[in-house]
C-alpha cells in the first residue's frame, strides 16, 4: 500500500521544510493537488511551485489535475517535474487521447471521477491508465468528510482492473483517515491520500504509521 500525503493540507509559510518532513516522515508518494478556479472554485498552486520543490526530493510526485480542459497544461506539468498526472474524466472531452498523451511524455497516466460520475464512464480508459483515481469527497477542499458510497465504485473498478488484468494504481482521495481506511483496502484501494488526518496530526511519522497499521 502506498500512502500519498497532499500537501495541500501543508504549511504554506514554510513549505518546503514541510515537504522534506514529511518524506522523512515516510511519505512514500506526494499528492499535488492543483486547482484552476474553474473546474473547482478554488485555485491552489501550479507549475512553478511544483518545479520549485522538486528539488527537495525524489520522490514521486502524484499531481490531481483539478483543472478545465488540461489538454492545455499537460506538457508544462511533465516538464515542471510530475511523474503522475491525473485528470479527470469530467474535464475534457477527449480524455482517452490525453492519457496517451501523458504516457508518451514518459509521466505515468491518471484518470479520476467524482463522487457524482459513475465508474462506466471510465471502462474504456482503463486500457491507457497507469492510475484510477476514485474521489471520495467531492474535489475542491481539504478537510471534507469522506462519502460512504464511494466504497461501492472502489470495488466496481477493482473487478474491473483484475477481471482485464490490469495492474493500474487503485488510489482513493478525500477525508482517509485512520477509522475509514481499512474499508477502502478492503474494497480494492491501494493508494491512500490523506491530508488533514497526516498534516494535522501532532507526529507524521506516527500519523502514516497509524494509517498504515490499520489496514492490518
Ligand atoms: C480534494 C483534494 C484532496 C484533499 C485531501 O479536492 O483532491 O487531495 O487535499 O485532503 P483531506 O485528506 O483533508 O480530505
Ligand atoms: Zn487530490
Amino acid at each position: 500500500m502506498i500512502i500519498a500525503p497532499s500537501i495541500l493540507a501543508a504549511d504554506f509559510t514554510r513549505l518546503g521544510l514541510e515537504v522534506e518532513t514529511i518524506c522523512k516522515a515516510g511519505a512514500d508518494w506526494i499528492h499535488i493537488d492543483v486547482m484552476d478556479g474553474n473546474f473547482v472554485q478554488p485555485i491552489s498552486f501550479g507549475q512553478n511551485l511544483i518545479k520549485n520543490i522538486r528539488s527537495l526530493t525524489p520522490t514521486i510526485f502524484d499531481v490531481h489535475l483539478m483543472i478545465a480542459e488540461p489538454e492545455r497544461q499537460i506538457d508544462s506539468f511533465a516538464e515542471a517535474g510530475a511523474d503522475i498526472i491525473t485528470i479527470h474524466q469530467e474535464a475534457t472531452k477527449h480524455p482517452h487521447r490525453l492519457l496517451q498523451r501523458i504516457r508518451s511524455l514518459g509521466k505515468q497516466a491518471g484518470i479520476a471521477i467524482n463522487p457524482g460520475t459513475a465508474v462506466a464512464t471510465i471502462e474504456p480508459l482503463l486500457e491507457v491508465a497507469d492510475l484510477v483515481l476514485i474521489m471520495t469527497v467531492n474535489p475542491g477542499w481539504g478537510g471534507q468528510s469522506f462519502i460512504p458510497s464511494s466504497l461501492t465504485k472502489i470495488s466496481q473498478i477493482r473487478q474491473l482492473l483484475d477481471g482485464q488484468g490490469l495492474s493500474a494504481y487503485l488510489e482513493v482521495d478525500g477525508g482517509i483517515d485512520k477509522k475509514n481506511i481499512k474499508a477502502a483496502y478492503e474494497h480494492g484501494a491501494r493508494v491512500f491520500v490523506a491530508g488533514t488526518s497526516i498534516f494535522g496530526a501532532p507526529s507524521y511519522p506516527d500519523a502514516i504509521a497509524e494509517l498504515k497499521m490499520a489496514c492490518r
